[in-house]
């Protein structure tokens, strides 16, 4: 298989597990995908958010590690998720609902089928699932760099290839350079809108990208990773949606942990057709949505007006924080999520101390974009306004030395 100029292929056999973070500050990062590196480094030591702060400790910090939603689910998913204490002691196929309900939900919400869905306790159990269904030793996984790295670390533990391309000069995800590597792949791993670049493409380039890959490699699998689908503004994007539910080997992933804010809930799914995700079903830990995920889940469908007040509000901070990045030079990537990437013209980990050191807890390192970009997922309007201003702080003396960040 051959190297493309700006493309970035590793090959990795049995045992890359160098992918998996080393320690900081004397802490073992297991969980690499939590991507809360910062708060290490907080010298509260690392306290959430929203935990209150002793008398003469420090304000607890503002967390802008991890792509959360700050202001969590609505009212009608607390209220779902207290009237079903009653049922706590039930295993979740005895309770009522039960998932069968959740799906028929889901189901009619994209007008499907209920075998053209399939649950997961959060869309990384899907994404997981993917890699072991679909790759093995000798059917590769071709996906981006930077992306989100579920696949790739899954694919890396059990010894399967991984196909990585860099970002194109947009730092959106270069789909003609995949398409390189995609004949004979097991599964080509697409996330749309990208983390942590943020960038998305349109409708009409992910169709023609399946198109290609289909006529390529018809037997290779094609899995569209949509976890910030709802907060995308670009009117040429579409979901795959359709795309999925016509064409075989393709698939769509969603989550309900970003604009539903029920990412400590665990709750995702699959859409396409039967026949391409059957092996998920097959793969899923048994129950592994609990009776709380089922209702809140339930309930956060039925909530149209806070979900549209969530992509409201999440717009609105976005613009803020970007303008107020831009002011100090820093240029962000057209961002179509609930977080931006930003060029802080010095080493991520450099801007991610100043930061923690002042209670702002901003992404970790995303390599190869280490030495200049930082991620930072968007808080609430009051949180970002005493983000920027440590920004501020941070980045002024070094712009005013250096004339500004390209
Ligand atoms: C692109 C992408 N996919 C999937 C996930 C995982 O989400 P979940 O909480 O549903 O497992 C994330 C989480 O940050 C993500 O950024």
């Amino acid at each position: 298989m051959s190297v493309t100029r700006r493309g970035l292929l590793t090959m990795f056999g049995a045992g890359g597990a160098g992918a998996w973070g080393g320690p900081v500050d004397g802490l073992a990062l297991a969980a690499r995908g939590l991507e809360d590196e910062s708060a290490a480094l907080w010298q509260g030591g690392g306290r959430r958010g929203g935990a209150p702060a002793a008398a003469g400790d420090q304000p607890p910090a503002i967390k802008l590690s991890s792509n959360e939603n700050p202001t969590g689910p609505g009212k009608a998913v607390l209220d779902a998720i207290v009237g079903q204490f009653g049922e706590a002691g039930r295993y979740p196929f005895n309770a009522d609902p039960g998932e069968g309900k959740l799906v028929e939900t889901i189901a009619a919400l994209h007008r499907v089928k209920t075998n053209n869905v399939v649950l997961g306790a959060g869309s990384q159990e899907i994404l997981k699932n993917a890699v072991w269904a679909f790759t093995n030793p000798s059917r590769h996984l071709v996906t981006a760099s930077p992306t989100f790295e579920n696949a790739t670390n899954v694919a890396r533990r059990m010894g399967h290839p991984v196909v990585e391309f860099n970002v194109d000069s947009q730092f959106r995800i270069d789909l003609e350079a995949m398409l390189t590597a995609v004949r004979g792949a097991g599964l080509v791993f697409v996330n749309n809108p990208n983390n942590p670049t943020a960038t998305v493409h349109g409708g009409k380039t992910i169709a023609d990208f399946v198109e290609r890959v289909r006529r390529i490699s018809p037997e290779t699998v094609i899995l569209i990773d949509e976890a910030y689908h709802e907060y995308v503004t670009d009117p040429a994007y579409e979901t795959a949606m359709p795309i999925a539910l016509s064409t075989p080997n393709v698939f769509v992933a969603r989550t309900f942990s970003k604009a539903y804010g029920m990412a400590g809930m665990r709750i995702g799914y699959a859409v396409g057709s039967a026949d391409t995700i059957k092996p998920l079903e097959r793969l899923r830990m048994p129950f592994s949505i609990s009776v709380f995920g089922v209702v809140a889940a339930i309930a956060a469908l039925g909530d149209v007006k806070h979900l549209d007040a969530e992509r409201a509000r999440n717009t609105e901070v976005r613009a803020f924080t970007q303008k107020a990045l831009e002011d100090l030079g820093c240029r962000c990537t057209a961002s179509h999520t609930n977080f931006l990437f930003a060029n802080v013209g010095r080493a991520a980990s450099q801007f991610r101390s100043a930061c923690a050191a002042q209670g702002i807890l901003v992404g970790r390192d995303f390599p190869p974009f280490e030495g200049s970009h930082a991620r930072i997922s968007l808080g609430t309007m009051e949180e970002m306004q005493k983000a920027t201003a440590v920004f501020r702080d941070v980045l002024r003396p070094a712009n005013a030395a250096g004339g500004g960040i390209e």
